[in-house]
């Protein structure tokens, strides 16, 4: 494909690896985003007309928090995309996830070839992501209790999109994108703890989960509301490893120990 293949949130954790694998395999990119050479900002729809100028295939992810613009996937639609891979989330029924049950309605109405990711927990929470600061702090609190879950490495993530972006056969599928093996969050916690030599703790209890917030200032009801998202998942059970990485990229999916053991060696959770 000659046309640049748009990547949204091509700075962010699964952006810029899907960045990396289309380049790989020597497709033109244009990555968008608030900093990225091509700018691109959901709150600025000036910004949008030259993100998808001449694209045929885009690669659409949205901020946490961020919802998918109707207005941005029409305009994709009107100016000849004809196929978009959309980052979504496992558990989003469960969830009651609107942002991205919507995100996934819009695409399915859009017109366009769709294919549906629905990731895992990213093994990168643990080191860029939003689990990085308790990792440090030495203990990691979600409200998941012991529910096995099949973290997946962002480096699979992204092959798959690559692949979903450029292959034919994938139009029209949800696929859910996981690691090898599941595992509980304390397992998971432990894991990055032998590894670096520090002792790591995991809190899965609701109660932990509503004080860490309000200490940090969030409202009591708010931090409740939060907290509540995710008696879904806890009760949808543990989570299963699918084929999703090696029917696409024919590879292995990365291990979650193999994630942990190549982010110790650069120094990832070093104190400094
Ligand atoms: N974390 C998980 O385990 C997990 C699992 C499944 C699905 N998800 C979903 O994955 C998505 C997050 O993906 P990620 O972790 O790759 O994201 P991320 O690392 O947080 O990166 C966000 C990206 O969006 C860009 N961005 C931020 N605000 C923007 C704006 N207003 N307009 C345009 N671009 C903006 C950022 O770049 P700039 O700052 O340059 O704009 C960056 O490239 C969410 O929808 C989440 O629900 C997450």
């Amino acid at each position: 494909m000659a046309e640049p293949i748009l990547v949204t949130g091509a700075t962010g954790t699964i952006g810029r690896r899907v960045v990396d694998a289309l380049r790989a395999s020597g497709h033109d990119v244009r990555p968008a985003s608030r900093t990225s050479p091509c700018p691109f900002d959901w709150g600025d729809p000036d910004s949008w007309p030259a993100a998808l100028d001449g694209v045929q295939a885009m690669f659409l992810m949205a901020p946490d928090d961020v919802p998918v613009e109707p207005d941005f996937v029409k305009l994709a639609a009107d100016t000849g995309v004809e196929r978009v891979v959309l980052l979504s989330s496992g558990a989003i029924e469960e969830m009651h996830d609107e942002r991205l049950l919507e995100a996934e309605r819009l695409v399915k109405e859009s017109g366009i070839n769709w294919t549906i990711l629905r990731s895992s927990w990213f093994d990168q929470n643990f080191d860029e992501g939003f689990f990085q600061p308790g990792v440090m702090a030495g203990a990691v609190c979600m409200p998941v209790g012991d529910v096995r879950q099949v973290f997946v490495d962002a480096e699979d993530v992204g092959a798959v999109a690559a692949v979903a972006l450029t292959a034919d056969g994938h139009a029209g599928n949800t696929y859910a994108v996981t690691g090898p093996r599941a595992l509980t969050f304390a397992e998971a916690v432990a894991t990055i703890g032998e590894a670096i030599g520090r002792p790591l703790t995991f809190d899965g209890s609701t109660s932990a989960y509503v004080a860490m917030l309000v200490e940090v200032g969030m409202p009591q009801e708010q931090a409740d509301l939060i907290a509540s998202t995710f008696d879904g998942l806890r009760s949808r059970g543990d989570d299963e490893p699918t084929d999703t990485v090696r029917r696409l990229t024919g590879k292995e999916p990365i291990d979650f120990r193999d994630y942990v053991a190549d982010a110790a060696k650069r120094g990832a959770w070093a104190l400094s």
